[in-house]
């Protein structure tokens, strides 16, 4: 038997070796480049079946294997780390107008010895992630050690927790060097942010003790990274970004810190190559990475950065400027731990702790109850803040916001500003939990929340005042019967006067009333005057949509009048009828018809009418006589004279039809400046692109 070849036993090892690297490249396309090129169910597929084999030879199990990443035991606190490259911190540049990156340039140039006529220097520009900073260390391409910056000599031990972030690479490829550090910040997304939350959430509803929710993503991702339990960490979503490469030097040469922060990457021509090289060797490293040159270069940065910011999936607080050449980071030096070369520009923080002094409870046009707080002012997201929405009984519920509370308030680009969330330990006293009122605060009519419906509603319709108001302030608008110079004080005070409480009260008041408001001089109360009487004349459309009718906008307005030709035909039609028209649905009708049936509002109607209310009433669908009858057009950008809403009436006074988005089936393209991708995909399409002089000509009744 001894001289016969062995039987093939099969290759264990060789196979648990293929699977782990299969498994990587398919991580990495998963977790770090999020382009999946398997589906899921074949990834899991070979991750058991490397499991499988793991189980069977336990002998198989390599520390970089993808299954042994959530592996740890649960420690009694983190062992110290001495962190060989010493972890700087960075410069942070005050100034947060555009001023302040161009006095880092020019920090750096006299620094540099640079003359006025030498060329502008390459800067490394990125973004300054909210989350916490992190140092991984591989040694033969195995990820041996994670520990946080601590106080930047000494660090906490963090491995466990960190080797349950996937997109953190537990191996390297062959062609990065055996030994290294990787430093990046470790984040949380705000989706991942708001899925954990919610999940806590429900945890504490079925009663669960010592659970809490996350202030926000950063206070999430740091409190997972200092787990005991790597369990725990691994149910935490955390993600990754690197942005820097440092080698060890030797253990017998000690370098001042700058030295030893820069030792081993004169290799290397620039911080940019650095980031290829990192995102090469498996690394997450952000796509706003740019190289960008001189000042003018970091404003540019800055300011798309500052557009773009409300729309990353992660929360930053600013940008980070670094100088790209290494040969330079080293002359720049540093001073007090922080390198000369690389600042952080900050912007305005959006969120903001204030305490809620009320909550009020305001109504809408519809009788929309809305919970607002009134807040100590606070400067946040570039504003003072005074008031934050709290959107209704559920979310105030939800947050549990009472009066004296400290919150998180935050502003987030031209979103109106909210609530995040309160501070619980910062409550003193016993108060009381948030309650909506049974009645409106306006008019003391019953409040309702029907069935499904998140938000309670006044009852009183037309006659709450606050329903009154913005009744009036809809009617008035310029997309509606257009009375110019209609304000909200003004109103107020009509109202609250007792002088209009409903639409036709507008058009019987006379000079006399109009100058008797406060702060009205008698050039304003006659421009006033002359509004209203302007505004007599209207279309239907604009006349239907100032009814303000629940879920009836301006298109739907405009498509009834359409269909319907005039008012009796639209106040007297069935739902049957209705539903006819395109754009109407279940809904939109039920609405019409609850609106007409009520005696009152076909009274306004009327008195409307006998106010000298008029528009023209077209037939019925028929308007193929029109000369632009069955042609589409799309108007884009900012014409020389019209303004938008005047070349579409003209439009559609001439029969076209104005749509908003181009297709093969439109007609034409008008285009003032600054028209963007409608015209673009015009031109790509080949229709007829026409500017303010050509639409007035082709509307020009013929001679
Ligand atoms: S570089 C010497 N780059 O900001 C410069 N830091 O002290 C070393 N941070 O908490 C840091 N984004 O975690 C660098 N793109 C970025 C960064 C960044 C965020 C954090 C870092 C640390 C603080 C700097």
């Amino acid at each position: 038997m001894s001289d016969q070849a062995p039987a093939v036993t099969p290759d264990w090892s060789a196979q648990a070796a293929d699977l782990r690297s299969q498994l990587q490249r398919h991580g990495h396309l998963y977790y770090v480049l999020d382009a999946p090129s398997i589906p899921d169910a074949q990834y899991d597929r070979l991750f058991r079946q490397l499991q499988a084999l793991e189980e069977a030879h336990p002998e198989l199990r390599t520390p970089d294997s993808p299954t042994q990443r959530v592996g740890g035991q649960a420690v009694d606190a983190f062992a110290s780390v001495l962190h060989r490259v010493p972890m700087l911190s960075i410069q942070t540049e005050t100034d947060i107008s555009e001023h302040g990156a161009r006095s880092f340039d020019a920090r750096v140039r006299k620094q540099l010895h640079c003359q006025a006529a030498d060329p502008p220097l390459d800067y490394v520009t990125e973004l300054k992630f909210d989350g916490l900073a992190i140092s991984l260390l591989y040694a033969d391409h195995v990820l041996v050690q994670a520990a946080t910056r601590g106080d930047g000599a000494v660090g906490e031990d963090v491995t466990h927790n960190v080797r349950t972030i996937c997109q953190i690479p537990l191996r390297l490829p062959p062609q990065a060097p055996t030994k290294l550090e990787v430093r990046g910040e470790i984040y949380m997304r705000r989706d991942d942010f708001e899925a954990l939350n919610e999940r806590q959430r429900k945890k504490i509803a079925s009663g669960a003790k010592n659970e809490k929710t996350f202030v926000n993503p950063r206070n999430a991702a740091a409190g997972a990274v200092r787990q005991l339990d790597p369990q725990m960490a691994a149910q935490r979503p955390l993600s990754f970004f690197a942005y820097a490469l440092h080698f060890h030097p030797p253990q017998d040469l000690t370098l001042p810190p700058l030295e030893a922060t820069l030792f081993g990457l004169q290799a290397y021509a620039g911080h940019a190559e650095v980031l290829r090289h990192l995102k090469d060797w498996g690394f997450p490293v952000s796509q706003h990475v740019k190289v960008v040159s001189g000042p003018d270069g970091l404003v540019a940065f800055h300011q798309e950065i500052a557009r773009l910011r409300d729309q990353l999936p992660f929360d930053i607080d600013g940008v980070v400027y670094k100088v790209n050449s290494i040969e330079r980071q080293a002359l720049l030096g540093m001073v007090s731990r922080e390198p000369r070369w690389a600042v952080a520009h900050k912007f305005p923080a959006q969120e903001e702790i204030t305490t809620v002094m009320a909550i009020d409870v305001q109504v809408g046009r519809t009788g929309k109850l809305t919970p607002v707080a009134k807040l100590a002012p606070v400067f946040v997201g570039g504003v003072t803040v005074t008031n934050a929405t709290l959107h209704n009984e559920d979310e105030v519920r939800r947050k549990d916001v009472r009066v004296g509370d400290t919150v998180v308030v935050r502003r987030a680009g031209d979103v109106i500003p909210e609530v995040v969330s309160v501070l619980l330990e910062k409550r003193l006293h016993e108060s009381d939990c948030f309650h909506m009122p049974t009645h409106c605060p306006v008019c003391n009519s019953l409040a309702v929340r029907e069935v499904g419906e998140a938000d309670y509603r006044c009852t009183g319709g037309l006659f709450c005042r606050a329903q009154q108001k913005q009744a009036i302030l809809h009617f008035a608008h310029r997309r509606a019967v257009d009375i110019e110079d209609l304000g909200e004080k003004i109103v107020d005070q009509l109202v609250d006067a007792g002088l209009v409480n409903t639409l036709p009260d507008l058009y019987r008041l006379g000079f006399s009333q109009w100058a008797a408001l406060e702060r009205m001089a008698e050039k304003s109360a006659n421009n006033l005057l002359a509004s209203v009487e302007k505004s007599k004349q209207t279309t239907l459309p604009k006349f239907l949509f100032g009814l303000g009718i629940r879920h009836v906008g301006e298109a739907t307005a405009k498509a009834l009048a359409k269909h319907f030709g005039g008012m009796d035909a639209i106040m007297d039609a069935s739902i049957e009828q209705l539903l006819q028209v395109a754009d109407v649905g279940p809904v939109v009708a039920q609405s019409l018809r609850t609106f007409f049936d009520q005696a009152h509002n076909r009274e306004v109607v009327e008195q409307l009418r006998f106010c000298g209310l008029t528009w023209s009433e077209d037939a019925p669908q028929g308007r193929l006589d029109l000369p632009l009858a069955g042609h589409t057009y799309v108007i884009t950008g900012t014409l020389p004279t019209l303004s938008r809403d005047q070349a579409q009436e003209m439009l559609e006074q001439a029969g076209a039809k104005v749509a908003g988005s181009v297709s093969k089936k439109t007609t034409a393209v008008v285009a003032g400046e600054a028209a963007g991708s409608k015209l673009e995909k015009a031109l790509s399409l080949g229709i007829p692109v026409l500017d303010e002089a050509a639409l007035l000509q082709l509307l020009q009744p013929p001679a």
